[in-house]
């Protein structure tokens, strides 16, 4: 693949394995940016980016915000409460303010499920998922398959275990797109609740039994119980679901020596992962947030029309 051709970075589904290595590939040249003096590129000079954010964000919008920044754009944030939305405003009528006001890119995260989807025909400017309901998040299963790379070499032929609430997770199923297509062997678990066996038609292996998840793992990915997309009680209480599937040291002990951990955050220490876990040698979830700022730069760049990395 010699170019990028697409204005909207809505999903993984819809993107080519090709399109993926194109991204990826990418994002390594903007890595390389960023261990410079000077972390700053030209490339959007003169171009506005705004982040819509209609659902709370710590990593994706402040990454965003910097990857924008870094390559020359102005960049307005919006969030729910400080917008008229809050006043009976639909999202439509926001967007196509925004581009009044000449938005070249709207990134955006929603509560919603298929609200990119929904805004990215209406509009000239380019749209990002940041985020939508518990459909997809994009940025973030590029981000990770991006630290693999950089850790494990490869993607194709790995045991990666994602282990948590994948029923309610817009990572686990961004996720799964990317890995498959890449050719991991992936399993899923978690509670039966959670991780349903129609998972099971992504081409995914799911258990509901921890011990069997972990045991050749190469690579584990936890995720948070997602209690704000939950409307049902789906498992007795939060100690148990520690005790049944949190990643403790016990469990930690007994995986692969090279099994490397990851979570996209925000983490639940003493939930789903205890704190010696999350900060132990073999867990990469800071690298995953430093890596989503090439990995953001990478979509920006290419979705603003970009096709090779300027000095
Ligand atoms: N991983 C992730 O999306 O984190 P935020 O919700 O903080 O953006």
């Amino acid at each position: 693949m010699k170019r990028w051709q697409r204005k909207d970075l809505l999903g993984i589904q819809e993107l080519s394995v090709a399109e993926i290595n194109f991204l990826l590939n990418s994002a390594q040249a903007f890595k390389q940016v960023g261990k410079r003096s000077v972390k700053k590129v030209p490339s959007l000079r003169g171009k506005t980016v705004v982040n819509l954010f209609i659902e709370p964000s710590t990593r994706t919008r402040t990454s965003f915000e910097l990857a924008a920044t870094r390559l020359s754009a102005d960049v307005i944030n919006i969030t729910a409460n400080a917008s008229s939305l809050v006043k009976g405003e639909t999202l439509k009528d926001t967007a196509l303010n925004l581009q009044a006001l000449h938005a070249d890119v709207i990134i955006i995260r929603h509560s919603a499920a298929g609200a990119p989807h929904f805004l990215a025909p209406l509009l000239k400017a380019s749209v990002i998922n940041a985020g939508d309901g518990a459909h997809e998040h994009p940025t973030q299963a590029l981000l990770d398959a991006f630290t693999i790379l950089e850790k494990k070499g490869k993607i194709a032929g790995l045991n990666i275990t994602i282990l948590g609430d994948i029923l309610f997770s817009r990572v686990a199923r961004s996720n799964i797109w990317l890995l498959t297509k890449l050719g991991a062997n992936v399993t899923l678990a978690g509670p039966s609740t959670l991780v349903p066996r129609v998972f099971e038609q992504f081409g995914c292996r799911v258990t509901h039994n921890i011990d069997d998840a972990l045991r050749d793992a190469d690579v584990v990915n936890l995720l948070r119980i997602q209690h704000e997309r939950q409307r049902q009680t789906l498992f007795p209480s939060i100690g148990e679901y520690t005790t049944m599937f949190g990643l403790n040291k016990e469990r930690f002990a007994r995986l692969k020596p090279d099994a490397m951990i990851m979570h996209p955050g925000p983490i639940n220490r003493g939930v789903e992962i205890d704190s010696e876990v999350a900060d132990c040698e073999r867990s990469v979830i800071l690298e995953q947030v430093t890596n989503g700022l090439a990995v953001r730069m990478a979509v920006l760049f290419l979705c603003s029309g970009g096709q090779a990395v300027e000095s």
